[in-house]
């Protein structure tokens, strides 16, 4: 599909006054989305695991729109407390896509979020936050437009998800999403996320993802100047190959169920994206050395056991640790042994691959 696809038609009625509600998981990339071009357009594919319990519920309750509001009239909560800070993200959201949902200046918007996760545990919540936003305002589109096709709303919801977030247009369906076309993806697309329909090795089942939270807070340098950054970077075009290449790779992978290839793929990427990072100009750090010490025991913990742990990272300090659920026991006890100590008042959340957005 192509942009003008999601164009609206006009709608004959009106909204009805009344709430919408999704809940939409975060996701975590296998292959990673950095650098991209105007708007949102991802310089290079990305593949995700879909999250389970990491998740923001949404809820957007339609009003009529006083005469004297500006172009956009919406408020936004955050577990019952107003956040005005949110705002300047959500009026470039509507901004966006206007042009695609025309009715969003016609009325007024409660906007209610929530995340499962802790507020400033350092896990973007913009992926989930994003996507659930964009789904509440397809079931409103839907409820103008009854006929709509369930391909079609998801693949919109993705696209609109996009406009807010790159990485939140993997966030609508599961267990992997791809981001970003790829020549070896049948339908894979630089404007919306499209569900990973390949083969998926039993390995792979109830894959778990232990995020150590090393690091809360604010992040120093944001993904948007992260991604800027990557304009102009001297080992862009060589990373962008490379992305390709690996995610060729990890297809392979992800069938055979070789879970000594993943590794190798996961690692690297997590340490390319931070390897970019370091060499922007102006360069930056997001590792903390923390991060570095939990690396380094899982590099010690495989080298001593016949374990596939592995892991990857975000744009942040957290790590995400990775493993088959047969090993679940065993690295959730490694963990409590020995990583416990390098996170943030020995914070960690425990997760699995999920299987996308639920209608609340
Ligand atoms: O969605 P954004 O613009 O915040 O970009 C996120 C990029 C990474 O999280 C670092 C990688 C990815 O693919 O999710």
């Amino acid at each position: 599909m192509i942009q003008k696809d999601f164009i609206s038609k006009d709608y004959a009625g009106q909204l009805e006054e009344t709430d919408f509600g999704w809940q939409s998981p975060s996701n975590i990339a296998l292959i990673k989305y950095w650098g991209k071009r105007e708007i949102q357009i991802p310089a290079n594919p990305s593949i995700s695991f879909t999250l389970d319990n990491c998740h923001t519920k949404t809820w957007v309750t339609v009003s009529t729109k006083v005469q004297t509001a500006k172009e956009f009239s919406f408020e936004i909560f955050l577990d019952g407390a107003s956040k005005p800070d949110f705002a300047p993200k959500i009026e470039t959201f509507f901004k966006r896509v206007q042009i695609y949902l025309p009715f969003v200046n016609a009325y007024h918007f409660k906007i209610q979020t929530t995340n499962s996760f802790p507020h400033s545990s350092g896990i973007a919540s913009s992926a989930s936050g994003m996507s659930a936003l964009a789904l509440c305002f397809m079931s409103m589109e839907n409820s103008l437009v009854p006929n709509m096709d369930q391909e079609y709303f998801y693949k919109k919801a993705s696209f609109l998800s996009r406009l807010g977030s790159g990485s939140a247009s993997r966030s609508i369906e599961g267990p992997l999403m791809v981001f970003g076309e790829h020549q070896d993806i049948a339908e894979s697309s630089n404007l919306y996320g499209i569900k990973y329909q390949g083969e998926l090795h039993k390995n792979f089942k109830n894959y778990q993802d232990t995020v150590l939270l090393v690091d809360v807070g604010e992040k120093k340098v944001s993904s948007t100047v992260g991604h800027d950054l990557v304009n102009g970077h001297p080992f862009a075009s060589a990373r962008f190959e490379q992305a390709h290449k690996n995610l060729s790779d990890l297809l392979y992978i992800l069938k055979q169920g070789d879970l000594e290839a993943f590794v190798k793929v996961v690692e690297s990427e997590a340490l390319v994206l931070h390897a970019i990072m370091m060499s922007s100009q102006p360069y930056y750090l997001l590792l903390r050395p923390n991060t570095l010490r939990i690396i380094e025991k899982i590099w010690e913990y495989r080298a001593n056991t016949a374990s596939n742990l592995c892991f990857t990272l975000d744009a942040g300090a957290n790590v995400h640790l990775l493993y088959p659920e047969a090993e679940k026991e065993a690295v959730l006890q490694f963990i409590k042994n020995e990583l416990v100590v390098y996170c943030k008042n020995e914070q960690y959340i425990c997760d699995q691959i999920g299987f996308g957005a639920k209608k609340l």
